[in-house]
């Protein structure tokens, strides 16, 4: 049977979404987004092919899987205008906003609609995301398998035993590509600063950034090891790491991924009582 999807909300990560689905072959007259950006629907139906309509209960009424990727701010609001709809359609749906409580998108939806929370991120565009999900005990095998095989076609995907530990995966693999785009961007300028053309420290600190990210996800040795292995005594790698470590680089990447992992339990609290 083909699963009919529908995405609520057709911006940044759902266009992520919908191009990694269709990369790996999902068929576009099986996709229906909603969003009330005109624009946004062009864009969609130009770009992808699929279904674009303007309210989010056109979209779910015939779909097997309902993705709501609206903001985090906006849920309440989205959940409850197709909280009747979804009474009659059951369909299992799946989350993918920071910090939203499974249990405030039952109480928005009602009772008895299978629910999956789950965190990609912004690489799933190219088919290099990576998702992890959660869900209840009351959600069975068949909608787990369901809610991975979408979600996997963007990338890998983990599943995580507890709540709680949604924050933490937000911290980290949510909001990490940022991280590694900010480094990216300090590395290509310190290339500039020395003397390198634009286009030449670009293409340094990329191709640097993507090597080594495939060697680590790659390789059997731990990053750790992998880091050892190209840093001789003396050498010129040492002499940068000493100063990354002597201004306490891990400790600022520590604090900033609890900062992040706080911010969405902020975000629980701040929309998700609505
Ligand atoms: N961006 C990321 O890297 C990332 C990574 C992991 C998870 N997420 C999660 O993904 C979710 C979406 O983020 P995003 O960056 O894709 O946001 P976005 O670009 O703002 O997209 C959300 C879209 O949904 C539309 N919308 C608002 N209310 C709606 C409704 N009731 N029905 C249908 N569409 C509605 C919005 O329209 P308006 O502009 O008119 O409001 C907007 O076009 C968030 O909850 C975020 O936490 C994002």
């Amino acid at each position: 049977m083909t699963t009919r999807i529908a995405f609520i909300g057709g911006g940044h990560m759902a266009t992520s979404l919908v191009g990694g689905l269709l990369a790996r072959g999902a068929n576009a007259g099986t996709i229906t987004v909603a969003d009330p950006v005109a624009e946004q629907r062009e864009r969609l139906h130009r770009d992808f092919g699929v279904h674009v309509v303007d309210h989010g209960v056109a979209a779910v009424h015939e779909a097997d899987v309902v993705v709501l990727a609206v903001k985090p701010q906006q849920m309440a609001e989205a959940c409850r205008s197709l909280a009747p709809a979804l009474a009659v359609q059951r369909p299992l749906v799946i989350s993918i906003a920071a910090g939203i409580r499974l249990g405030d998108l039952s109480r928005w939806l009602g009772p008895d609609v299978p629910l999956v929370r789950t965190m990609p991120n912004r690489p799933a565009l190219i088919g290099a995301g990576i998702t992890a999900l959660y869900a209840g005990h009351e959600v069975g095998a068949a909608a787990r398998t369901a809610a991975d095989a979408i979600m996997g076609a963007c990338g890998p995907t983990v599943w995580v035993p507890e709540e709680w530990q949604m924050d933490v995966v937000t911290a980290v693999s949510g909001s990490g590509p940022a991280y590694f785009f900010l480094l990216i961007e300090a590395i290509e300028q310190a290339a500039t600063e020395l003397g390198l053309d634009p286009a030449t420290a670009r293409k340094l600190s990329v191709e640097t950034a993507h090597g080594a990210g495939r060697m680590a996800a790659s390789a059997f040795d731990s990053p750790a090891e992998l880091r050892e292995q190209v840093t001789s005594r003396g050498g010129t790698t040492a002499a940068a790491l000493e100063v990354l470590e002597a201004g306490g680089l891990r400790a600022i990447l520590a604090d900033a991924i609890a900062a992040a992992a706080r911010r969405s339990g902020e975000l629980a609290r701040d929309y998700g009582t609505a």
